[in-house]
């Protein structure tokens, strides 16, 4: 199976610096073989990004969807213009949009299903807060997720991030054995699911990833790549992620 690392920028990157991210970047991964390498700028640079990639080995992501095809929803962005814009992947569920935007898990479904209607690659990213975990129902909510987020939905084209909240941003990565343990949990879960096929499922990992922990991260067996915030924003740092090495 080949990993699969992803740059979630966020409300992050001019245009300009977009580019510079780029140029600078793209000579330390040129030679990466075994690693899908994605990145997910804002909506405002995806079209200076799509130049700067072509020809590349790296691929775009969009951070968000709508599920209608065009109308009148202002502000809002339709699958089919992200393919146009040139994405081959979406991030769907990020905890910032359930907790901000109040995107529960039918909301979750029904972008993942418009995503999938477009041709669009899937990174639906689920993880408990908290409060969750200190309460013993992380595992309930990761179940809860997966399945009212994969409702009807099947498993092509499907990269699962396991987010823990409490780790997005706050320096507080979990430990390899917390995740090991959650990746082998949501890989029970998607083998209920789909059974063999499953398996080509990438489950990967996201919250405070760095050049420092994502070597010991990807030693764990069901972790399969990582979704990374802060630490993808400079070429360095995010070069030296795609770049691991096995431990
Ligand atoms: P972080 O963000 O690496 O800054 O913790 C990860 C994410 O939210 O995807």
């Amino acid at each position: 199976m080949k990993n699969f690392i992803a740059a979630n920028w966020k409300m992050n990157k001019t245009i300009g610096e977009t580019r510079e991210f780029l140029r600078s970047f793209i000579p330390n991964v040129k030679d990466v073989k075994d690693t899908d390498i994605v990145i997910a700028p804002p909506f405002t640079s995806m079209s200076a990004a799509a130049q700067e990639i072509k020809g590349t080995n790296l691929r775009l992501s969009a951070q968000d969807i709508f599920w209608e095809e065009k109308g009148a929803y202002t502000g809002e962005i339709s699958p089919s213009m992200l393919v146009d814009a040139g994405c081959s992947h979406v991030i769907i569920g990020h905890s910032e949009r359930r907790q901000y935007f109040r995107e529960e898990d039918v909301i979750v479904n029904r972008k993942i299903k418009a995503a999938k209607k477009a041709g669009l690659g899937l990174i639906f990213c689920i993880g408990e807060s908290l409060e969750e975990r200190e309460a013993g129902k992380t595992l309930d909510v990761i179940k809860r997720e997966v399945e009212m987020g994969l409702a009807e939905v099947d498993s092509d084209n499907l990269v699962v991030a396991y987010e823990p909240i409490w780790a997005i941003g706050t320096g507080k990565t979990a430990t390899t054995e917390q995740a090991q343990d959650v990746h082998a949990y949501i890989r029970k879960i998607l083998h209920n699911l789909y059974g063999n096929k499953s398996e080509e499922i990438r489950i990967i990992y996201g919250g405070s990833a760095t050049p420092d922990n994502i070597d010991g991260l990807m030693a764990c067996q069901d972790v399969n790549g990582a979704l990374v915030g802060g630490a993808s924003l400079k070429p360095e740092s995010f070069s030296r992620i795609v770049n691991f090495k096995r431990v």
